[in-house]
């Protein structure tokens, strides 16, 4: 194991001190989050009963291959707790998410837990958002229009920089929910609750990736071991 993966595997294995019998959990995407997956499989072969919501088709395969039980957000729309991994974690917990590109449905998901941790490693770490590429979920019609309310928006805020359409296998990134993503490398974002209403008020946005008084806690792991923020 690299020394990167052997991090966030400790950060995986780290949350599920968090995770309790019968619980009601939201299961995130990344590869941090398919540390914690693969431990609470384990977990679940061992006899630990609960029942998890998954944050994308990926990680709903992932549970499904590991014998975890699961429901969807409909059937279960209350959540004791949500799990999931980051891009960026500022001091006040503040995130970028969205590099998977699952940033819709485990905004959703993350909104519907009573608790909302974040797992990753040391290097997530940031003092101000904004070194990762802001993901930006939004919908097919009128994309141009929409990047350039993006941008206008922006602008406004006194950010700017490039915006690209996510893209891969030379092909645009369709997420779970259909939509594309573009991702804004703005830099620093030091009003981050601003960009993110600004952002909610360009038609075309369906969400962002910045995840704003969600995360309760975040569980780090680093070369000198975990260190949790928060509680
Ligand atoms: C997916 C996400 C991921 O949690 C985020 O990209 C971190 O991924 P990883 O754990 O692979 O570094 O937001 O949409």
């Amino acid at each position: 194991m690299t020394d990167a993966a052997s991090l966030k595997d400790k950060a995986g294995r780290a949350a599920l001190e968090y995770v309790s019998d019968g619980m009601r959990l939201g299961i995130g995407t990344g590869s941090t989050a398919e540390c914690f997956v693969r431990a609470l499989g384990e977990r679940v072969a061992g006899g630990l009963s609960i029942v998890g919501v998954a944050t994308s088709e990926r990680t709903a395969r992932l549970c499904e291959e590991l014998r975890i039980p699961t429901a969807s957000l409909d059937e279960m729309p209350e959540l004791d707790l949500a799990i999931d991994g980051a891009d960026e974690v500022d001091p006040e917990l503040r995130l970028i998410k969205g590099g998977g590109g699952a940033l819709l449905r485990e905004k959703i998901v993350a909104a519907a837990a009573s608790r909302f941790i974040v797992i990753a490693d040391a290097t997530k770490r940031v003092d101000v958002l904004g070194a990762f590429p802001l993901p930006i979920e939004v919908n097919g019609f009128g994309l141009t229009a929409t990047y350039l309310g993006i941008r206008r928006a922006a602008e406004r805020l006194g950010l700017a920089g490039e915006v690209r359409l996510r893209q891969r296998g030379g092909e645009a990134f369709i997420t779970d929910n259909g939509h594309l993503i573009l991702d804004a490398s703005f830099g620093r974002i030091p009003n981050a609750e601003a960009l993110s209403e600004a952002l909610h008020g360009v038609p075309g946005v369906v969400e962002h990736g910045l995840f704003l008084g969600l995360a309760g806690a975040a569980v780090i792991a680093g070369d000198d071991g975990v260190e949790i923020l928060g509680q």
